[in-house]
């Protein structure tokens, strides 16, 4: 079971939009996936409610859930999504679980100044200094031929991990953040642009292999 942990210290940076997203993408390539909601808010798991029956199926977990019961249902995946403001030990304790972790950052200041420190940490566990975790940057709302676009760049590339991919500012993920869908259960002519943003992080994601 591979486990990838979609987490920054700053609430409304993405991370639900990443996790469900993510979950979506490995259940319409028929893997056995679970999304573990490990948020009070409980955004992923109401995203998942809403999820139509007829669309590719995740399990979903709730934040007490165990890790064995994961394992015993036989999961390919899981897929955590975390709340705001993980930190210090609770932080430490979900990196030694993960074999990926996924950052979503949004191009303002205060999300930049948040996820510097929260890049520090990061940078600090032992499980990312010991190279188990695997680390992917992604701009999250912005276009790439931007100036906001360039700014976000130029201040992640003081960080040791990859920017994979950039994705664009559009309605079509709230849309899909409202009923329950990724931009993989949408037909092509929806779909399209937003799955090559995409590509770069699937193929990053597909190449994590469990501990
Ligand atoms: N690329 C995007 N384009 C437009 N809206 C987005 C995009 N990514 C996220 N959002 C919206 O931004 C809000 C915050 O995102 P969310 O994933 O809930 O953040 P977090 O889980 O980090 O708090 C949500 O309403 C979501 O639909
Ligand atoms: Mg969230």
């Amino acid at each position: 079971m591979r486990t990838i942990l979609v987490a920054n210290a700053k609430g409304g940076s993405g991370k639900t939009t990443l996790a469900t997203h993510i979950t979506g993408w490995l259940a319409g390539k028929r893997q056995r996936v679970g999304l573990h909601d490990a948020d009070p808010q409980r955004s992923a798991t109401q995203w998942l409610q809403r999820r139509p029956a007829l669309f590719p199926s995740i399990a979903g977990f709730p934040a007490d859930a165990s890790r064995k019961e994961m394992k015993e249902i036989g999961l390919d995946w899981v897929v955590v999504d975390s709340a705001a403001g993980l930190r210090g030990d609770a932080l430490r304790d979900a990196l030694r679980r993960a074999d990926a972790l996924v950052v979503p950052v949004a191009p303002s200041i205060f999300d930049m100044t948040a996820t510097a420190d929260f890049l520090g940490a990061v940078a600090d566990a032992k499980p990312v200094r010991e190279g188990g975790v695997a680390v992917a940057l992604v701009a999250m709302r912005v276009d790439a031929r931007t100036r906001a676009a360039a700014e976000l760049d130029r201040f992640l590339e003081a960080f040791s991990f990859p920017l994979v991919t950039h994705l664009r500012d559009t309605q079509v993920y709230v849309y899909c953040a409202r009923d329950g869908l990724s931009v993989f259960d949408l037909p092509r002519s929806r779909g399209e642009q937003d799955w090559e943003q995409w590509r770069p992080l699937t193929r990053w994601l597909a190449q994590r292999n469990p501990r």
